[in-house]
Protein backbone atom coordinates (compact mmCIF):
# COMPACT_ATOMS: atom_id res chain seq x y z
CA UNK A 1 0.00 0.00 0.00
CA UNK A 2 1.48 3.54 -0.73
CA UNK A 3 0.41 6.26 1.35
CA UNK A 4 -0.18 10.02 -0.14
CA UNK A 5 2.68 12.07 0.22
CA UNK A 6 2.25 15.81 0.89
CA UNK A 7 2.17 18.50 -1.57
CA UNK A 8 6.23 19.23 -1.45
CA UNK A 9 6.59 15.40 -2.88
CA UNK A 10 8.18 15.03 0.81
CA UNK A 11 7.24 11.76 3.14
CA UNK A 12 3.59 11.18 3.73
CA UNK A 13 2.12 14.16 6.06
CA UNK A 14 0.14 11.47 8.95
CA UNK A 15 -2.43 13.65 10.75
CA UNK A 16 -3.52 12.88 13.94
CA UNK A 17 -7.17 12.46 14.75
CA UNK A 18 -8.09 15.12 16.71
CA UNK A 19 -9.22 13.91 19.91
CA UNK A 20 -12.61 13.45 20.48
CA UNK A 21 -14.92 16.47 21.95
CA UNK A 22 -16.35 15.84 25.43
CA UNK A 23 -19.88 15.90 23.66
CA UNK A 24 -18.71 12.77 21.16
CA UNK A 25 -16.71 11.05 24.15
CA UNK A 26 -19.67 11.54 26.18
CA UNK A 27 -22.07 9.38 23.26
CA UNK A 28 -19.62 7.39 22.64
CA UNK A 29 -19.73 5.57 26.66
CA UNK A 30 -23.90 5.78 26.09
CA UNK A 31 -23.48 3.34 22.76
CA UNK A 32 -21.38 1.28 24.57
CA UNK A 33 -23.56 1.17 27.82
CA UNK A 34 -26.55 1.07 26.78
CA UNK A 35 -27.63 -2.39 27.85
CA UNK A 36 -26.04 -1.74 31.14
CA UNK A 37 -27.56 1.22 31.44
CA UNK A 38 -30.84 -0.09 30.74
CA UNK A 39 -30.45 -2.87 33.10
CA UNK A 40 -30.21 -0.36 35.98
CA UNK A 41 -33.00 2.27 35.04
CA UNK A 42 -35.46 -0.47 35.44
CA UNK A 43 -34.28 -2.39 38.00
CA UNK A 44 -34.58 0.74 40.33
CA UNK A 45 -30.25 0.33 40.99
CA UNK A 46 -30.02 4.10 40.53
CA UNK A 47 -31.52 5.19 44.39
CA UNK A 48 -31.60 9.11 43.89
CA UNK A 49 -34.04 8.31 41.31
CA UNK A 50 -36.13 5.76 42.93
CA UNK A 51 -36.30 7.79 45.98
CA UNK A 52 -35.96 11.51 44.81
CA UNK A 53 -36.23 12.06 41.04
CA UNK A 54 -37.91 10.00 39.59
CA UNK A 55 -41.14 11.24 41.49
CA UNK A 56 -40.18 14.83 40.82
CA UNK A 57 -40.14 15.34 37.57
CA UNK A 58 -43.22 12.84 36.41
CA UNK A 59 -45.16 15.55 39.23
CA UNK A 60 -43.52 18.64 37.50
CA UNK A 61 -44.87 17.18 34.46
CA UNK A 62 -48.34 16.07 35.80
CA UNK A 63 -49.05 20.01 37.26
CA UNK A 64 -48.98 21.35 33.63
CA UNK A 65 -50.98 18.38 32.21
CA UNK A 66 -49.58 18.53 28.56
CA UNK A 67 -51.12 16.67 25.59
CA UNK A 68 -47.94 16.83 23.94
CA UNK A 69 -44.02 16.15 25.27
CA UNK A 70 -40.60 16.07 23.37
CA UNK A 71 -38.32 13.84 25.78
CA UNK A 72 -34.60 14.79 25.13
CA UNK A 73 -32.19 12.85 25.82
CA UNK A 74 -34.60 9.98 26.47
CA UNK A 75 -32.07 7.17 27.13
CA UNK A 76 -34.16 3.72 27.82
CA UNK A 77 -37.51 5.74 27.03
CA UNK A 78 -38.66 4.95 31.25
CA UNK A 79 -40.40 9.17 31.22
CA UNK A 80 -41.34 8.74 27.71
CA UNK A 81 -43.09 5.45 28.48
CA UNK A 82 -44.77 6.71 31.72
CA UNK A 83 -46.26 10.18 30.24
CA UNK A 84 -47.13 7.71 27.28
CA UNK A 85 -49.44 6.24 29.49
CA UNK A 86 -51.22 8.73 31.32
CA UNK A 87 -52.34 9.57 28.10
CA UNK A 88 -49.57 12.20 26.68
CA UNK A 89 -48.86 12.36 23.19
CA UNK A 90 -44.48 11.68 23.59
CA UNK A 91 -41.85 11.88 21.07
CA UNK A 92 -38.65 10.69 23.00
CA UNK A 93 -35.26 11.63 20.97
CA UNK A 94 -31.60 10.22 21.72
CA UNK A 95 -28.17 10.29 20.20
CA UNK A 96 -28.13 6.39 20.70
CA UNK A 97 -29.69 4.11 18.32
CA UNK A 98 -29.13 1.10 20.93
CA UNK A 99 -31.36 3.23 23.40
CA UNK A 100 -33.86 4.40 20.93
CA UNK A 101 -34.05 1.06 19.59
CA UNK A 102 -35.01 -0.51 22.87
CA UNK A 103 -37.08 2.30 24.00
CA UNK A 104 -39.12 1.79 21.02
CA UNK A 105 -39.46 -2.29 22.00
CA UNK A 106 -41.53 -1.47 24.96
CA UNK A 107 -43.27 1.30 24.26
CA UNK A 108 -47.04 1.75 25.02
CA UNK A 109 -49.27 3.69 22.50
CA UNK A 110 -48.63 7.06 22.49
CA UNK A 111 -44.85 7.12 22.85
CA UNK A 112 -42.74 7.13 19.79
CA UNK A 113 -38.84 7.35 19.41
CA UNK A 114 -36.33 8.49 16.59
CA UNK A 115 -32.62 8.78 16.80
CA UNK A 116 -31.57 12.61 16.80
CA UNK A 117 -28.70 14.51 18.44
CA UNK A 118 -29.49 17.80 19.55
CA UNK A 119 -27.22 19.35 17.29
CA UNK A 120 -29.66 17.39 14.79
CA UNK A 121 -32.32 18.72 16.17
CA UNK A 122 -30.87 22.53 16.27
CA UNK A 123 -30.44 22.24 12.37
CA UNK A 124 -33.99 21.31 11.85
CA UNK A 125 -34.82 17.58 11.95
CA UNK A 126 -37.37 17.57 13.73
CA UNK A 127 -40.73 19.69 12.74
CA UNK A 128 -43.00 19.42 15.04
CA UNK A 129 -44.25 21.42 18.43
CA UNK A 130 -45.17 20.55 21.54
CA UNK A 131 -46.54 21.98 25.29
CA UNK A 132 -43.67 20.56 26.99
CA UNK A 133 -39.82 19.74 26.81
CA UNK A 134 -37.92 17.90 29.23
CA UNK A 135 -34.35 17.12 29.50
CA UNK A 136 -34.17 14.48 32.14
CA UNK A 137 -30.08 14.04 33.09
CA UNK A 138 -29.51 14.62 29.52
CA UNK A 139 -27.55 17.73 29.01
CA UNK A 140 -24.48 16.73 30.17
CA UNK A 141 -21.84 17.85 27.96
CA UNK A 142 -20.56 21.42 27.63
CA UNK A 143 -22.33 22.44 24.37
CA UNK A 144 -25.84 20.78 24.88
CA UNK A 145 -27.79 23.54 26.44
CA UNK A 146 -26.56 26.20 23.71
CA UNK A 147 -27.30 23.85 21.23
CA UNK A 148 -31.36 23.25 23.17
CA UNK A 149 -32.17 26.89 22.85
CA UNK A 150 -33.15 25.62 18.77
CA UNK A 151 -35.29 23.00 19.37
CA UNK A 152 -36.81 24.53 22.30
CA UNK A 153 -37.83 27.60 19.32
CA UNK A 154 -38.88 24.73 17.07
CA UNK A 155 -41.56 23.62 19.91
CA UNK A 156 -42.70 26.90 20.71
CA UNK A 157 -44.66 28.29 22.58
CA UNK A 158 -43.57 25.61 24.66
CA UNK A 159 -46.06 25.73 27.90
CA UNK A 160 -42.84 24.58 29.57
CA UNK A 161 -39.29 23.61 29.62
CA UNK A 162 -37.76 21.10 32.44
CA UNK A 163 -34.25 20.84 32.18
CA UNK A 164 -32.73 18.85 35.21
CA UNK A 165 -29.15 18.62 35.15
CA UNK A 166 -26.93 16.07 37.28
CA UNK A 167 -24.23 17.49 39.23
CA UNK A 168 -23.59 14.23 40.32
CA UNK A 169 -23.68 11.02 38.72
CA UNK A 170 -27.41 10.56 37.66
C1 LIG B 1 -28.30 10.10 32.01
S1 LIG B 1 -29.06 9.62 30.48
C2 LIG B 1 -30.70 10.17 30.80
C3 LIG B 1 -31.69 9.40 30.00
C4 LIG B 1 -33.14 9.73 30.31
N1 LIG B 1 -33.45 11.13 30.11
C5 LIG B 1 -33.51 9.30 31.68
O1 LIG B 1 -34.16 10.06 32.41
O2 LIG B 1 -33.16 8.15 32.07
C6 LIG B 1 -28.45 10.87 29.29
C7 LIG B 1 -28.95 10.65 27.87
O3 LIG B 1 -28.65 11.83 27.10
C8 LIG B 1 -28.32 11.40 25.79
N2 LIG B 1 -27.52 12.45 25.14
C9 LIG B 1 -26.39 13.01 25.59
N3 LIG B 1 -25.90 13.93 24.72
C10 LIG B 1 -26.79 13.94 23.68
C11 LIG B 1 -26.85 14.66 22.46
N4 LIG B 1 -25.90 15.57 22.13
N5 LIG B 1 -27.90 14.45 21.63
C12 LIG B 1 -28.87 13.55 21.99
N6 LIG B 1 -28.85 12.81 23.11
C13 LIG B 1 -27.82 13.00 23.96
C14 LIG B 1 -27.54 10.12 26.01
O4 LIG B 1 -27.46 9.32 24.85
C15 LIG B 1 -28.29 9.48 27.16
O5 LIG B 1 -29.27 8.59 26.71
Amino acid sequence: MSLPRDAAGGAASVQKPALPGLEEQILASWATNAVAWTRAVRRGEILSRERVTNGAILEAIRDVAPRTLLDLGCGEGWLAHQCALQGIEVLGTDAVAELTAIATESAPPGARFQTLTYQDIATGSLNERFEVVVANFSLLGDRSLGELSSPCRSCSPPVAAFWCRPCTPC
